[in-house]
């Protein structure tokens, strides 16, 4: 049976992935700056990942959410440890778009109102609710088509309000810093008061942090530096590193019914020993503090390419905008340098997700290899 054509492929074969790097098949090297869109957070085969799965699944894999697995508990302590943030409760799932999309459910369940704002070159997954509330019409099937969903740009507190007046809506949906969309973040000022908007008019506020999330800024969560209160979070890549994991974070005051929200999978004792082993290497290898240093040592070095016009995004979720389309750009680094980076709806801005434990070795040998490239 043939695979159904989804994506353009690159003509390489990974087998094997340790720390920041990946091999292909042939045994060729490559720096992995992109962890497979920010999935990768504490490295390729951590050996305490490593051995926290392989013992869970040499003692229990799977078992339904029908009885007590105290690993759930476990990971819902460290995470509000780790985090800071309390007053929350956690609904496990397995993707960015099934923890966006259950956000959205609990908002419309808690409200009683179904329609959902969102913004400009915003990207929240590609299932129906939260496709809907995503920027590119190109990926909306007609069957996507029917959810009462409306656009509005940044730092429009304006037309926010025009909206939110109109009574109807259950969710503003956002992330803190844009990651397909091309990095951008507005204002503590546009934050705040979006949440102040949202409180005034009894609409949910969410937080999509399934990119910038866990710890990728130097921040546990990105929203944080805004110092405001989300009412939902949703969160997903970087938890796993790899393993199929979300979650939902969900404010105290709305209250959990029976029946709102529900899975199979979800927080499945395999999944939690991969988000518990995750959270013990970020807190053990101080990967916020890494992620926040590495920060200023590209923007210094990026200082020192004149093509590079615009350093976006914080910590380890970086987007290097160029005065030029990067797309022969990516292709020179991964074919001819070996290095992963990714791409954005900005077609000028390479976008940098590496594993949160690189170091700046790694970062020097893609500087060397821009160099290269660009002369
Ligand atoms: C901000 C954001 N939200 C949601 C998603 C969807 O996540 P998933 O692909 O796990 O469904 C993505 C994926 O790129 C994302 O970047």
């Amino acid at each position: 049976m043939e695979l159904f054509d989804v994506y353009p492929l690159y003509d390489i074969t990974p087998v094997k992935g340790k720390g920041a790097f990946v091999y292909d098949k042939e045994g060729n090297k490559y720096l992995d700056l992109y962890g497979g869109h920010a999935v990768i957070s504490i490295g390729h085969s951590h050996p305490a990942y490593v051995n926290s799965i392989s013992k869970q699944v040499s003692e229990l894999g799977f078992y339904s959410n029908s009885v007590k697995n105290p690993l759930q508990n476990k990971l819902a302590d460290k995470l509000e440890k780790l985090s800071g943030i309390e007053d929350y409760s956690l609904f496990l799932c397995n993707s960015g778009a099934e923890a966006n999309e259950n956000a959205l459910k609990v908002a419309s369940f808690h409200t009683g109102k179904d329609r959902v704002i969102y913004f400009k070159n915003a990207f929240h997954g590609r299932t129906s609710g939260v496709v809907s509330v995503t920027d590119n019409e190109k990926i909306k099937a007609p069957f996507n088509q029917n959810h009462r969903a409306t656009k509005i740009a940044f730092e429009d507190s304006e037309a926010l309000e025009n909206e939110l007046k109109k009574g109807d809506v259950a969710a503003v949906i956002f992330e803190v810093i844009q990651g397909v969309g091309g990095l951008d973040e507005a204002s503590s000022e546009f934050y705040q008061k979006t949440a102040e908007l949202c409180e005034k008019y009894n609409s949910v506020l969410i937080a999509d942090e399934v990119q910038s999330g866990y710890g990728r800024t130097g921040d546990f969560f990105a929203f944080q530096k805004h110092e405001i209160r989300p009412d939902i979070i949703s969160v997903a890549k970087g938890m796993g590193n790899g393993f199929p994991i979300g979650g939902v974070l969900i404010d105290k005051a709305i209250e959990a019914k029976r029946g709102m929200l529900g899975t199979t999978f979800g927080g499945n004792h395999l999944a939690c020993a991969a988000g518990i082993a995750v959270l013990e290497v970020i807190e053990k290898e101080n990967l916020l503090k890494n992620a926040a240093e590495l920060f200023e040592y590209v923007k210094q070095k990026a200082s020192d390419i004149p093509q590079i016009k615009k350093i976006k995004g914080r910590g380890l979720m970086i987007g290097l905008e160029f005065d030029f389309e990067i797309a022969q750009l990516r292709k020179e680094l991964l074919y001819k340098h070996q290095i992963f980076t990714g791409a954005s709806a900005n077609k000028k801005l390479l976008r940098i997700l590496p594993p949160l434990n690189i170091k700046k070795e790694h970062f020097d040998e893609l500087f060397k290899a821009l160099k290269i490239v660009l002369n």
